[in-house]
């Protein structure tokens, strides 16, 4: 009996506690919300309807989704019109986005420029940042792959003050960037370019954020913060629309 319970204990402490283990950010790994795979479902839906005419996609985590809410007057202004659409998924982290291009979601597809922006979820869950560089370089790989005429535009890491130690978040943020600056942009190889707008959202002493251009949670920009966005990456997207 005593050996049954100890079993018990380890084994629901085992399924818990191993994915997080084992789990990298460069790993293809889907996530277990059922609205999760729904919203991946309607992807593949939009995908298939929409085909060519989709001729810009914004992929990643929740500050792309948001574009939907926060961005919107911005986004439906500048760039709905051009043919863009939205492939952000509040949460997801590298792995996810990854698993979401392995599972068709661009199938098909021929736009001519993917903005990027995944990593941000990483960072609290992912203690060595040079994992975390590693999962975003390996969706650059990805996107490359499957999308091998396509333009990407990988957007630096935004500051974030909803953790503890705020400096500290920030110092690892610019760590991240700029090795990310180091082996996406300029990449003429993977079509790959970099854009950074840290220090229009925090200044260098890298103590706090512009809360002004944030909602209330510290994390996610509010539509100044999305207007900025629009202006400050406007000239290279032109760029690499053309
Ligand atoms: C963005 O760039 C396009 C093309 O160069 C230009 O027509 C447009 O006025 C620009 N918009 C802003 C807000 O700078």
């Amino acid at each position: 009996m005593k050996f049954l319970l100890a079993f018990q204990v380890l084994f629901v402490f085992g399924i818990w506690i191993v994915p997080s283990l084992t789990q990298k950010p460069w790993d293809s790994v889907a996530r277990t919300e059922q609205w999760w795979i729904e919203r991946h479902q309607q992807f593949i839906a939009s995908s298939a309807n929409l085909g060519s005419d989709i001729k810009i996609v914004f992929l990643g985590s929740s500050l792309v989704e948001y574009w939907g809410t926060q961005g919107k007057p911005v986004w439906d202004a500048n760039y709905a019109p051009l043919g863009a659409i939205n492939y952000g998924i509040g949460g997801d982290r590298t792995e996810h986005v990854i698993w979401r291009i392995d599972n068709g979601e661009l199938d098909g597809l021929t736009p001519k420029l993917v903005v990027l922006y995944v990593g941000s979820n990483n960072v609290p869950v992912n203690s060595n940042n040079d994992e975390i560089v590693r999962g975003v370089n390996t969706v650059v790989d990805r996107l490359h792959a499957k999308l091998p005429n396509t333009n990407i535009l990988l957007v630096a890491t935004f500051p974030r003050a909803d953790q503890s130690d705020v400096p500290g978040t920030l110092r690892r943020i610019r760590d991240i960037d700029q090795k990310l600056e180091a082996l996406v942009g300029g990449d003429a190889q993977r079509k790959g370019n970099f854009i950074d707008l840290f220090w229009f959202l925090a200044p260098s002493s890298l103590d706090r954020i512009y809360e002004h251009l944030y909602v209330a949670d510290k994390l996610h920009l509010n539509l100044d913060g999305y207007t900025m966005w629009h202006r400050e990456m406007n000239s290279t997207f032109h760029r690499l629309i053309q």
